[in-house]
């Protein structure tokens, strides 16, 4: 479907819990942030029914984050739904990798095409400090299991302040050199302020040739994620909700004060 700046919009984005192993700086306070509750939560079903109607609106490439996704009960239950959906030309997954070596395969088989991977640093002390309390070398095994199960491309997602000149990029990029990843920088935002970026390597962040929506793990549509507008899907119904949301998705980014990067995925 085309939005009122004629941009296609194919692109969604399915966060599917608010929950996450790691409580990255740039992303959660310390302390973690209020969680939803289950009833709150999108069932599997919807999130499936949902898709099937932002499909037949013009969706073709489908992506789960979270929060962490891999930190959602039978989460290759509903890859497995998603895979099953005529229609979608692209199916991914943004994790930070740190179960992704348990997981990798039965995603493969349920039908994931393939995979981002959140890696900041290759110091594995600097690492911890980032993600408060994580195992780079989890992370690497999850990267290793993904190739072998045939997940590709693997795409490793970069967080820098500035740009990819800075050390700890440079030192990402050698690492995908060596083992065949691709990678994208993405500069730190603040949902807040209203910083945000191109992505380099990728293709966030650029309004005038965005084609995204973004469902949150409480079943609200985001049009933008520099946006505080969300519309509800059970309170809109499913079909109405989507067409809303292109109507109103804005021109441009500017603030977005409501959200937190854990629901919405980034
Ligand atoms: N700025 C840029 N990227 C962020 N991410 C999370 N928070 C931020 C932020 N403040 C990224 C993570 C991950 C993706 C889901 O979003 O690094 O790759
Ligand atoms: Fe978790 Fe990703 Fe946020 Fe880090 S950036 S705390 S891994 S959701």
């Amino acid at each position: 479907m085309l939005d009122n700046y004629n941009r296609s919009i194919n692109y969604l984005r399915i966060s599917v819990t608010d929950r996450c192993n790691l409580r990255c700086s740039y992303c959660m306070p310390e302390e973690g942030v209020t969680l939803l509750s289950h009833n709150e939560i999108l069932s599997f079903e919807e999130i499936f029914e949902f898709t099937n109607i932002a499909v037949l609106k013009g969706i073709n490439k489908v992506r789960i984050t979270g929060g962490e996704p891999l930190v959602r009960k039978g989460i290759s239950n509903l890859v497995k739904m998603l895979s099953s959906i005529d229609g979608i030309k692209d199916l991914s997954m943004t994790t930070n990798g740190i179960l992704l070596s348990e997981f990798a395969e039965i995603l493969k088989e349920s039908g994931l095409h393939r995979i981002n991977i959140s890696m900041d640093t290759m110091n594995p002390e600097k690492f911890s400090v980032i993600t408060r309390g994580g195992d780079l070398d989890k992370v690497k095994e999850g990267i290793a299991v993904a190739k072998k199960a045939g997940l590709n491309p693997i795409k490793i997602n970069c967080v820098v302040n500035n740009n990819s000149s800075e050390p700890d990029a440079i030192a990402v990029k050698e690492y995908c050199k060596q083992n065949d990843l691709l990678v994208r920088f993405i500069p730190q935002m603040d949902l807040k302020l209203g910083h945000f970026a191109i992505v380099e390597g990728g293709d966030g962040g650029d309004c005038a040739n965005c084609n995204r929506l973004r469902l949150t793990a409480n079943g609200k549509i985001k049009p933008c994620l520099f946006n505080n507008k969300e519309i509800d899907i059970r309170t809109y119904g499913m079909e109405n909700a989507i067409i809303e949301a292109i109507r109103q998705k804005p021109a441009c980014g500017s603030l977005n004060e409501i959200n937190h990067f854990n629901n919405i995925g980034g």
